[in-house]
């Protein structure tokens, strides 16, 4: 179909826009412009978050990896073998696999947005693990989900490394964590990976990188949203900024527009001015006392957490109560 077929001549679409389009246009159309981060991980999105873990600038990816693989044992010993790992947003797996030869769970589950991701990196576990059952798993838990029946009811442990619950408003971090609370049933817990506050410089360098991988990663959006909703954002009229806000507590990351501009897609427009942006990601930092405090909340106790030297990042268990 061309694009003068998906149009009337009055310049609206004749297609219904998707959900997906609905929801990218009501961000851009909001007073203060917005997109969910959910947005970055197109094909070169998630090559370049891939990237980001490995600058030197960004330590929480590899601050976690060494705090788990320091003290796995321990970990492993806290929750006790068997019982089915909940991994959320798995990936490519390798975070919950190297906790296998330790925790050696009964089932995996890796839930990611698109179960097609998971399943190259589900069928080479599965060779490495062959006792292990894993039911791999395509949901977006950024809306409202449910686990089907083929995921045990017995010992859930949710695992959410790296820190992502930082995305979520703390309402809505609360309610997503009374979600898993609800879902653990009995004798279930969470093993999650939080990004605690610290030195303004160091939160203000993860998210604003000299080689400008972050600013590539934030901009690439724009490139997703002219592929999803058909608007003409050009990439070099905007302009990669990150700082931490301390009030909030979060790194706000934005996209600034280097010019007034208008920009168009089927049926609908936004005007921009000059210095005006578009508000694409939070990323909270707690400190753990307060993450704590947020975990008892939701019906998690008995923690245990582990820290680096530094305390730049803390993994915590607990379990649900
Ligand atoms: C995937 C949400 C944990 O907030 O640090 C990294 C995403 N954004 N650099 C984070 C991200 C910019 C990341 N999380």
């Amino acid at each position: 179909m061309s694009d003068i077929d998906n149009e009337n001549n009055c310049g609206t679409p004749a297609v219904a826009p998707s959900p997906i389009q609905q929801e990218l246009a009501a961000g851009l159309l909001a007073d203060k412009a917005t997109t969910s981060p959910k947005y970055f991980y197109d094909a070169v999105g998630s090559v370049l978050f891939e990237a980001i873990c490995v600058l030197p600038e960004y330590y929480p990816t590899r601050t976690e990896a060494s705090i788990i693989s320091e003290y796995l044992s321990d970990i492993a010993h806290a929750i006790g073998p068997g019982g089915t790992l909940i991994d959320l947003g798995a990936g490519n797996c390798a975070k919950a696999a190297r906790l296998f030869p330790q925790l050696h769970p009964d089932q995996y589950v890796p839930i990611d947005i698109s179960v097609d991701h998971l399943r190259e990196a589900v069928g080479r576990l599965q060779q490495r693990f062959p006792h292990i059952e894993m039911t791999a798993l395509g949901i977006d838990f950024s809306q409202d989900w449910s686990l089907p029946s083929e995921v045990r009811n017995e010992r859930r442990l949710f695992f959410y490394p790296g820190s992502s619950i930082g995305n979520f408003e703390p309402e809505m971090a609360l309610a997503f964590l009374k979600q898993l609370r609800v879902l653990c049933g009995n004798g279930g817990g969470i093993l999650i990976g939080i990004d605690l506050i610290k030195e303004h410089a160091v939160l203000n360098a993860a998210y604003d990188d000299d080689l400008g991988v972050t600013a590539a990663f934030n901009l690439n959006v724009l490139r997703h949203i002219n592929q999803q909703l058909g608007t003409d954002f050009d990439v070099h009229q905007w302009q990669h900024r990150a700082f931490f806000n301390a009030d909030k507590s979060r790194i706000e990351m934005h996209l600034e527009a280097r010019s007034e501009m208008t920009i168009r897609w089927p049926g609908e427009h936004r005007h921009f001015i000059r210095g005006e942006r578009i508000h694409t990601e939070n990323s909270y930092k707690y400190s753990l006392d307060s993450f704590l405090a947020l975990l008892n909340a939701a019906g998690f106790g008995q923690s245990r957490h582990w820290t680096d030297d530094a305390g730049w990042f803390a993994v915590v268990y607990a379990k649900a109560i």
